[in-house]
């Protein structure tokens, strides 16, 4: 078994690779229906999240049914990218 946290995973999971422009909720959905273990979002600019562009936050919306669900960060300022994590490594 795996775990990430308290997630518990099958020996061999299967993930759903994070895809701009593909990711999105409905699919996500879809690739869970059909035996995704676990499922990410598309990318998002941490600096996108900071200035709470529509476009960043939106990729945020996550539903129910697709947990666990990764969610991928990408900025070149990583006080930008740690803003977003839960807890902070920076906390420990
Ligand atoms: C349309 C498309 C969009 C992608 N977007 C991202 C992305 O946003 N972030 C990322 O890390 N990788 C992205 N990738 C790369 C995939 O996550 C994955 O690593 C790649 O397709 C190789 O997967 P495979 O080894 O299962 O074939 C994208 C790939 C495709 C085809």
């Amino acid at each position: 078994m795996v775990k990430i946290g308290s997630i518990e995973l099958p020996e061999f999971p299967l993930l759903l690779a994070p895809m701009e422009d593909v990711s999105d909720p409905p699919f996500r959905a879809l690739c869970k229906e059909q035996g995704a273990d676990v499922v990410y979002t598309e990318f998002i600019s941490s600096e996108g999240l900071i200035r709470d562009a529509v476009k960043s936050t939106m990729k945020l919306d996550i539903y129910e049914k697709e947990r666990p669900v990764g969610i991928q960060i990408f900025g070149a300022n990583l006080d930008s990218c740690l803003l977003y994590t839960s807890p902070s490594p920076r906390d420990s």
